[in-house]
């Protein structure tokens, strides 16, 4: 199958699909709601995926079926063809940076064979990620977040004053906060999009070493997709909040709801990942029209092949 995803038609094909939903998102960027701009993004996503010869399976998408009126989990997308794909989306990563018109918003998805992404529900997930270079197991999601920190520091052969971590600027996240400061390292906290988050931890030039908080557990999916194609450790654990919630976990086939998984139980098979700027980011520019033309920036990766493209669109208006 691996063979399969390297058909440079599904990379070309993924980042067009971010393209629409990023361009359909955009256009409402700054105008104060958020569910429209959701909406447009989902919309324009789950029509580019109908224009292609796949047969997807919307995996990780945009909640259950009786929630969301398109791209649900479970719903069969593409005009059929010999690619069969699992498909994790988020049409706007991002809704509130949106709206607020912000930076650092994503339309993002990954596909992979049939089976091999994990499906998840729409819990939060406690989640760490470091980039590539460490030995495996440099990070644990068991070990406080100080701990990480100078684990990271001893393999990186600095000293722990030298460390970034990631953090999504929350309440909840106090306790990871005061913990990495105790340990010397600098925190660097986003408003959203724990997604790049993640990936900036790959990308020496963020400055990133680490990421450490709770999140959406799709947005962990995505992330893994991405970790896989650039290198990188991964662990979450699935955090519930009511029993509603862990009812939807055993929908979705999750047995153990305290499992620990690593990058690999998330994404098993190799994955093409792709993610268009909806506005301008560390990891992406935003859309923009310039000149009577419109622009896009993404970025579309294969795992099988460790290749990363950065695709810059150019159409008239
Ligand atoms: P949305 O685009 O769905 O709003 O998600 C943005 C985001 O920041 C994610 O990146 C992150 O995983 C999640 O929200 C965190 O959830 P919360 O805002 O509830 O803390």
């Amino acid at each position: 199958m691996s063979e399969q995803l390297l058909d440079r038609s599904l990379v070309l094909a993924a980042v067009r699909v971010t393209e629409s939903a990023a361009v359909a998102a955009w256009t409402l960027s700054g105008r104060g709601d958020e569910m429209a701009a959701d909406r447009a993004a989902a919309d324009a996503m789950r029509a580019a995926l109908d224009e292609l010869e796949i047969d997807g399976e919307i995996v990780i998408g945009e909640g259950e079926r009786e929630e969301a009126p398109v791209l649900y989990i479970g719903e069969k997308v593409g005009r059929g063809g010999p690619f069969q794909l699992d498909i994790a989306l988020d049409p706007l990563e991002g809704t509130t940076l949106t709206a607020k018109a912000m930076g650092n918003a994503l339309a993002v998805m990954a596909w992979a064979p049939r089976g091999s992404l994990l499906k998840l529900p729409g819990a939060y997930m406690d989640k760490i990620a470091c980039g590539p270079g460490y030995p495996a197991g440099v990070i644990d999601l068991d070990r406080t977040p100080a701990q990480n920190v100078v684990a990271l520091a001893a393999a990186k052969g600095v000293a722990a004053s030298e460390i970034t971590v990631c953090v999504l600027d929350r309440p909840r996240h106090a306790e990871i906060i005061a913990s990495v400061r105790e340990a010397g390292a600098r925190v660097a906290l986003i408003a959203d999009g724990d997604i790049a988050g993640v990936i900036n931890t790959a990308d020496p030039e963020t400055g990133v070493d680490l990421y450490l908080g709770q999140g959406g557990a799709p947005e962990g999916v995505l992330a893994c997709a991405a970790l896989k194609c650039v290198g990188g450790q991964f662990q979450g654990r699935l955090v519930f909040r009511n029993a509603d919630e862990r009812a939807r976990a055993r929908r979705v086939g999750i047995e153990n709801l305290d499992k620990k998984y690593d990058l690999h139980e998330l994404v098993r098979e190799d994955a093409i990942f792709a993610a268009t700027g909806v506005t301008k980011g560390a990891l992406l520019d935003g859309v923009k029209v310039q000149h009577g033309f419109l622009h896009t920036h993404s970025l579309v990766m294969n795992s099988a092949t460790r290749t990363v493209r950065e695709v810059r669109m150019r159409r008239p208006v």
